[in-house]
């Protein structure tokens, strides 16, 4: 018989946005937050740029606003980028108060730059952004008699009351694997927040830390939430490129910075392809060094930042200067070999202003949520201010309602009588490969319409494996997540199919062209087949 817990609040995720919601609920009621891993698991932790927010009086809200929607391709939603541009200014002072200390002084930070920046507006810790806000905002909570933070557990499946019959549809917790034990628990709760997290690794090149698989996106679908524009999936221009390196980004800080693209035979190439050369949005020069990859036959390109000197780069990128060092790259004397990689995940669960999914009782905030904030491609920097805000908007959000929610229902136990333990272990790893290689493959920087096709083709045979799996074998952390990256690739094939243009990160040579008219890719849970281009509107 599986355990049973309870609580007022369940947060699924321990990234930015699980934690700074924690933070603001903990004063109303009991909360739990559930995470895969420690505080390295969530991609907040390797975040390095920085937030953008307008803190110099010379910026502007509306300028800040303006290049988002430029990014975003045609695709935002400007109530959701003013919402977000406007709460900057209160999630900077939050995370001041939560103890974050952003390099330069109050009125006087640092300013870094960004592609796609018309301004200087990334407040920064260094080149460790992530590191300093994750770590202070644990601390706070570890702190805080009334949050309970659990980092071995991954959570299955939501539960919904409707799915139960009897019920209208309300989520009213979770089924969660215990990492230990494995046994699986039931996590009751009134209320239920996805910060999950993205689903960057379904693509076989990653800057994401291992947990990225798309969980709360699969959770959601499975649990009957709309999913908005997962076929705009960011690749980030510069990961480092080196056989031992797993993941690691190079900031777009040092292209900020000064740094600029070379091809093997030290050329730089970036302004025939944009007038903004290395400070063009990320599909831009992503799409231009992988052109440039395959027209040469080459493994990488070159980011050089040696002009600015030893001091600079010690001050500016320690942690990148300290990481390529291990690899034998010295950045003050040498460019560093890049490639792109599979970098954030610009669509999700739908939401509103406050992070309400079409669930009631479940809300999703952070790289889970599609939030319409970016579109058809994120601005540099607008992700973890995504996490921050919307935190705090759903967390006013659910506190508004706890006076008025019922109290718990119960939920039926995981019935675990009918499985056995599983001995395909070495079967559900190949299927993770071949799953990330032919997303690499077919569904990547470039598309065509017959290889997603292809792709599409595999995905349903693997659909088919797991489904089996699923129905005899005890779970598995491996088996959770291979079922949600077949349904995270499921959900960016189909709607890579049916987007017949090319905008923002979607690069189809079929349909080469940007439809005059744009509209987001909308799918409906129950009805797969039925996914339709059209306006968003929330309930
Ligand atoms: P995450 O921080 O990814 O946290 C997800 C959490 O959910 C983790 O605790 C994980 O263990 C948990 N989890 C996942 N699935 C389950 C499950 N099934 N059960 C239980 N727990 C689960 N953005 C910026 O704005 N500025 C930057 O400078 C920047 N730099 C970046 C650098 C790198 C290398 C990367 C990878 C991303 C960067 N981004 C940046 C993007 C940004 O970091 C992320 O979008 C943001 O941190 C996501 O936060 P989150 O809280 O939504 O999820
Ligand atoms: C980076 O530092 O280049 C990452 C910034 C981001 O993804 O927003």
């Amino acid at each position: 018989m599986s355990q049973r817990f309870s609580t007022d609040i369940l947060i699924i995720g321990g990234g930015a946005a699980g934690l700074s919601a924690a933070l603001h609920l903990a004063p109303h009621a009991r909360v739990t937050v559930l995470s895969k891993g420690d505080i390295e698991s969530g991609s907040s932790h390797w975040a390095q740029g920085g937030v953008a927010a307008v803190t110099d009086p010379d910026d502007s809200f509306d300028s800040h606003v303006e290049d988002t929607l430029t990014a975003g391709a045609g695709l935002c939603d400007q109530r959701a980028v003013e919402f977000t541009v406007a709460g900057a200014p209160a999630a900077i002072r939050a995370l001041r108060s939560w103890g974050v200390n952003f390099d330069g002084e109050e009125n006087e930070f640092h300013l870094t730059r960004e592609g796609g920046h018309s301004f200087r507006r990334v407040l920064h810790v260094a080149d460790a952004t992530g590191r300093a806000i994750t770590q202070s905002l644990t601390q706070k909570v570890l702190d805080h008699p009334s949050i309970d933070l659990i980092n071995d557990r991954v959570a299955i499946d939501l539960i919904n009351l409707s799915r139960l019959g009897r019920h209208p549809s309300r989520c009213a917790g979770a089924y969660v694997l215990n990492r230990t034990s494995g046994h699986v628990e039931v996590f009751q709760a009134r209320f239920v927040i996805l910060a999950t997290g993205g689903a960057s690794k379904v693509y076989l090149y990653t800057s994401n830390p291992d947990s990225s698989t798309g969980d709360g996106i699969a959770m959601a679908w499975r649990a009957g939430c709309r999913i908005a524009n997962m076929e705009f999936n960011q690749f980030h221009p510069t990961c480092l490129f080196h056989p031992h390196a797993k993941s690691f980004l190079i900031s777009e800080a040092v292209r900020g910075e000064g740094g600029v693209l070379k091809l093997p035979d030290g050329s730089r190439f970036m302004d025939s392809f944009d007038p903004r050369a290395e400070l063009a949005p990320r599909d831009i020069v992503a799409r231009a060094i992988d052109h440039e990859m395959k027209r040469l036959g080459s493994d990488c390109v070159y980011l050089d930042i040696s002009h600015r000197g030893r001091a600079f780069i010690n001050e500016h990128f320690p942690t990148i200067a300290e990481r390529c060092a291990e690899f034998g790259i010295d950045i003050a004397r040498e460019p560093i070999p890049v490639v792109p990689a599979a970098h954030y995940t610009c669509g999700g669960v739908m939401v509103d202003l406050e992070g309400r999914t079409d669930i009631p009782g479940l809300f999703a905030i952070g790289e889970v949520s599609c939030t319409g904030l970016h579109g058809a491609n994120r601005l540099a920097s607008n992700s973890l201010l995504e996490c921050l805000v919307y935190a705090d908007s759903a967390a006013r959000r659910i506190v508004s309602e706890l006076g008025r929610q019922p109290s718990l229902v119960q939920v039926p136990h995981w019935d675990e009588s009918q499985v056995t333990d599983s001995d395909e272990e070495v079967i559900i790893s190949h299927n993770w490969d071949e799953l990330r290689r032919f997303m690499w493959d077919y569904v990547g920087i470039v598309r065509t319409t017959k290889r997603l096709q292809r792709a599409q083709r595999r995905v349903d045979l693997l659909k088919q494996e797991i489904h089996e799996y699923y129905s005899h074998y005890r779970v598995t952390a491996d088996l959770i997540e291979l079922r949600n990256l077949t349904n995270v690739a499921d959900l960016i094939i189909r709607s890579a199919l049916k987007r017949h243009e090319s905008r923002g990160l979607h690069f189809n040579l079929d349909f080469p062209d940007q439809d005059p008219n744009a509209a987001d890719t909308i799918l409906f849970p129950g009805a797969l087949e039925n996914i339709d281009l059209q306006p968003r509107s929330m309930p």
